[in-house]
């Protein structure tokens, strides 16, 4: 029997609730096949600041060390709560990212997935969804504006000032467009990539290190789109993207924008793949608002498990399933208060039963051991 070690790291907001019901999940995984879960929680984001002074606790550290995967849910507060925290201990800074530095997760996979049938979700037009949206994102996770040098003070001129440096590598430009080259051969080999060559250089090493490295994959064809140019058509022509690759901040917002045509970030789970350990995360936050209220939908996190299954453990086969099960909870006409635009006979059920439903849905397929 396989034997693996999962670092449980709940997080804030509505993370509790939704890890819930992924862990249903992962145990009904757990009993139809052979192999076993090792499930650990640990304190991680806000939530750990206000228990223990530190949001990324040397505890919590440790349990990811033994780990051979970690789930994570969001983090954070909102813009008032947040002002509690000391700067460099908010979540983000102080968990987030030392996390995504510590595993080097360097290639985040984020799924834009919408099929036809659930096309009612989406905030566009049917005739734009056409078929369904089918994109990933693959977007470099530790590099970037977000991990370059900072700099803050007050200038010659007695003014405030801030400096933040947006720095790559080629080796990091390489990796990540071999991951992105590698994906786009098993689907369906068109590649865009995201660049603003036309004002960053940054752009223009990303763009030569691709050339450079395109020709080991003949067969993908490479579309070069400004970052820009791209946001206008995600939305005017969703369906002429498969793979796309972008640096960090690029991928930040284009992400978020994939929800956006989804119809919610509540629909966006994500992997993030670092070279010995991988940890999966959904690709919002923490929703206070609608926080312990039972209606946030667990997709995203039910979504991070499926990824974990496919890309940590070799376990695809499951991965798909756990993807149809939850489609056809929707498929069946339910939702959760939080989805925007649920159509209109939709029956609302909370966040528990969305839960149960895909376990029962799960439960009612054949079990795929391997990929
Ligand atoms: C994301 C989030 C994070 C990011 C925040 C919480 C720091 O927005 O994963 O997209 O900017 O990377
Ligand atoms: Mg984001």
């Amino acid at each position: 029997m396989r034997h693996y070690k999962i670092a449980l790291l709940e997080g804030d907001g509505i993370g509790p609730e939704i890890m819930k019901e992924a862990v249903k999940v992962l145990k009904l995984v757990e009993k139809r096949n052979d192999v076993k879960f090792e499930l650990t929680t640990a304190d991680f984001g806000a939530s750990a600041y206000f228990k223990c002074g530190d949001p990324f606790p040397e505890e919590t550290k440790a349990i990811c060390d033994r780990a051979d995967a970690i789930i994570k849910g969001p983090i954070g507060l909102s813009h008032e709560e947040s002002k509690k925290i000391p700067v460099d201990k908010q979540p983000e800074r102080g968990a987030l990212l030392p996390l995504r530095a510590r595993f080097n997760t360097y290639a985040n996979y984020r799924p834009v997935s919408l099929p036809k049938d659930l096309g009612h979700f989406s905030p566009l037009k049917p005739e734009i969804v056409g078929d369904g949206i089918d994109i990933i994102m693959v977007r470099e996770l530790v590099g970037g504006l977000y991990f370059g040098d900072k700099e803050t003070g007050v200038n010659e001129q007695g003014l405030r000032y801030v400096k933040e440096t947006l720095e790559y590598d080629e080796a990091q430009i390489a990796r990540i467009m071999h991951q992105a080259l590698k994906l786009s051969m098993s689907r369906k080999k068109v590649l865009h990539n995201i660049h603003k060559s036309n004002v960053l250089k940054s752009s223009v090493l990303w763009n030569e290190v691709l050339e450079e490295i395109a020709p080991e994959y003949p067969e993908v064809e490479i579309k070069h789109i400004l970052v820009d140019a791209a946001a206008t058509l995600l939305c005017l022509n969703p369906g002429q993207f498969d793979v796309m690759v972008m640096e960090n901040m690029f991928g930040d917002i284009l992400s978020d924008q994939g929800g956006g045509i989804l119809g919610s970030l509540g629909l966006m789970p994500s992997a993030c793949i670092g070279p010995e350990k991988s940890y999966y995360e959904p690709s919002h936050g923490s929703a206070p608002d609608i926080a312990g209220q039972n209606i946030a939908n667990p997709y995203s996190m039910i979504g991070s498990v499926a990824m974990m299954l496919e890309h940590s453990f070799d376990m695809a086969g499951e991965a798909r399933n756990i993807w149809n099960a939850m489609q056809g909870v929707f498929g069946d006409g339910y939702s959760t208060p939080d989805l925007s635009r649920p159509g209109a006979d939709v029956k609302m059920i909370h966040t528990d039963e969305f839960g149960e439903k895909v376990v029962e849905k799960l439960q009612a397929m054949p079990a795929v051991a391997g990929p």
